[in-house]
């Protein structure tokens, strides 16, 4: 089978902000207890946060962690979570039926992405709460002092504010599941008095506002053109989420579902664009994309903990999905999808971080270690930072009712001007045959391969375990070649790749 990919240097989609990449820390099951933090961990550093797990995120290079939710938010006391962690009261939390002990909190969090590098993004409660427990919050992380909230800050242990620039209004409250579900008028309303009041408060804020939490809600897309007509002027992105699923064990259809995510984005970029011309306005808004995953492979095994019969545990495991390798061309083809919309997706956050469907496990007293879906992550974050380039592509395809016709080639490539470099994301999402790819590269130069990864194996439902956490491990690719203005690699079935070429020096 074969493929044929153009790149020129002058066709590009936009630049990669680089938070496309980031993620979600939510207190939910272990991420946040036994996950980031376990004071008795050997690993443990003075605040009680394991740096086995900073190490990893630090290498994920991830740049912004959204927290403290998710579900969780929309009955979260903020305040809580400050003060002398020995009065710190144990909430019930409605949302996953657990226990929250509140021993980490705003300031333990903000600590803990001090220390892996990452750069905070905030959700504000507006299910139980509203927009005084908002701007209190605001004002608790974000004012220098001489107001009631800044000064209690300060009482706590930090002088200057952190500074977070960009907060979430509120977090899936199109969802009937969720604490203090609205309808899109109620919630539009609301949003917008809150986003008018952070405002207030500093003009400069990046404010998103809650978009469907997927494609097939009953209000979806109108939620979006109603809580737009409300917000347009005061917020900066919309929110969007989606998560995947191969229960029918039928790969060809689930590799495809990132049509629909491509699909699902054009959808809202379409309802932006109606609501920024309605409103005859001059500004623009963006998606953020501030969860998404492979969600399924747990959820057999939670439901007895979420309907209740185990009562109200702390950080019980919940969400654990065990990663399998079919999952990496999953998770590659999602990250293609956001490089190649990243005109309109400017943010994106793998949901989660830690424990709870996410890249990093941990064993309490034991290892952190790193699940197959890790490395297509690791590979756009490390070497997805530039500008996203519009290929042009030929590719074979295959039929999936409901999405047409799928290529079997999926590809993005991101070019970085300051190193001279052009990597390219690559899935052959064929079964059995190997992709001949050849690519034509105009106006870049002499270009040499500095990096060639692929991740294949013969099992598609291989993990990687605590026990055996090399599994699935990316390894050097080998008979891509450079040439003429052309790269010629051969992708194996099923498989994913990342190919860097960078300029030769002179
Ligand atoms: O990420 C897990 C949950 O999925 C989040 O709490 C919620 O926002 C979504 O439904």
């Amino acid at each position: 089978m074969k493929a044929a990919v153009t790149a020129h240097s002058k066709y590009t989609i936009s630049d990669i902000d680089p938070r496309l990449y980031g993620s979600f820390i939510e207190h939910l099951g272990r991420a946040v207890y036994t996950g980031i933090y376990e004071p008795d961990h050997p690993a443990a550093d003075e605040n009680g946060m394991r740096r086995d797990v900073i190490d990893l995120v630090r290498e994920l290079k991830v740049p912004i962690v959204r927290y403290p939710g998710g579900n969780f938010v929309s009955a979260y006391n903020w305040e809580d979570g400050i003060g002398p962690k020995e009065s710190r009261p144990t909430r019930l939390d409605l949302a996953w039926h657990t226990s929250e002990s509140n021993q980490v909190g705003i300031h333990e969090f903000a600590e803990w992405c001090a220390a892996a590098n990452t750069e905070m993004m905030l959700a504000v409660n507006l299910g139980s709460r509203g927009l005084d427990d908002a701007r209190n919050f605001l004002e608790y992380v974000n004012h220098p002092c001489g107001s009631e909230w800044s000064d209690k800050r300060r009482t706590n242990g930090r002088a200057e504010p952190w500074g977070v620039k960009l907060w979430c209004l509120g977090n899936e409250m199109d969802g009937p599941w969720q604490i203090g579900h609205k309808s899109a008028d109620e919630y539009g309303r609301l949003a917008h008095e809150t986003a008018k009041a952070m405002r207030a408060f500093d003009s400069s804020l990046e404010l998103v506002v809650c978009g469907s939490s997927n494609a097939h809600m009953p209000t979806y897309p109108e939620w979006e053109a109603t809580v737009l007509d409300h917000t347009y002027d005061e917020v900066d992105y919309i929110s969007l989420h989606m998560y995947f699923e191969n229960r029918g064990k039928n790969t060809a259809n689930y590799l495809a579902r990132s049509i629909e995510l491509d699909n699902y984005i054009g959808t809202v970029a379409g309802v932006i664009a109606y609501i920024k011309a309605k409103k005859r306005s001059t500004k623009d808004i963006y998606i953020s994309f501030d969860e998404w995953n492979v969600w399924y492979h747990s959820k057999e095994r939670d439901k007895a903990t979420l309907a209740g019969a185990h009562g109200w545990p702390h950080a019980p495991a919940l969400l654990e999905d065990d990663y399998n390798f079919e999952d990496v061309l999953q998770v590659g083809c999602i990250l293609n999808t956001f490089i190649n919309r990243a005109d309109v997706v400017k943010i994106a956050c793998l949901a989660q971080l830690v424990n709870v469907i996410a890249p990093i496990m941990t064993v309490p007293g034991g290892p952190a270690w790193r699940q197959t879906i890790f490395y297509p992550y690791y590979f756009a974050s490390v070497f997805g930072r530039g500008t996203a380039l519009k290929l042009h592509v030929d590719s074979p395809t295959y039929r999936v009712d409901g999405l047409g016709d799928v290529p079997y080639l999926d590809v993005s490539a991101v070019h970085d001007a300051d190193q001279k470099a052009i990597t390219f994301f690559i899935v052959n999402r064929h079964h059995t045959e190997t992709l001949d790819l050849d690519v034509r590269l105009i106006e870049f130069g002499a270009l040499t391969i500095v990096d060639d990864q692929v991740l294949a194996h013969s099992d598609i439902n291989v993990t990687n375990t605590a026990k055996r956490p090399d599994n699935v491990v990316p390894r050097k690719g080998d008979g891509a070649v450079a040439s003429d203005g052309r790269l010629g690699a051969r992708i194996p079935p099923l498989s994913y790749r990342m190919i860097r070429l960078q300029g030769l020096l002179s």
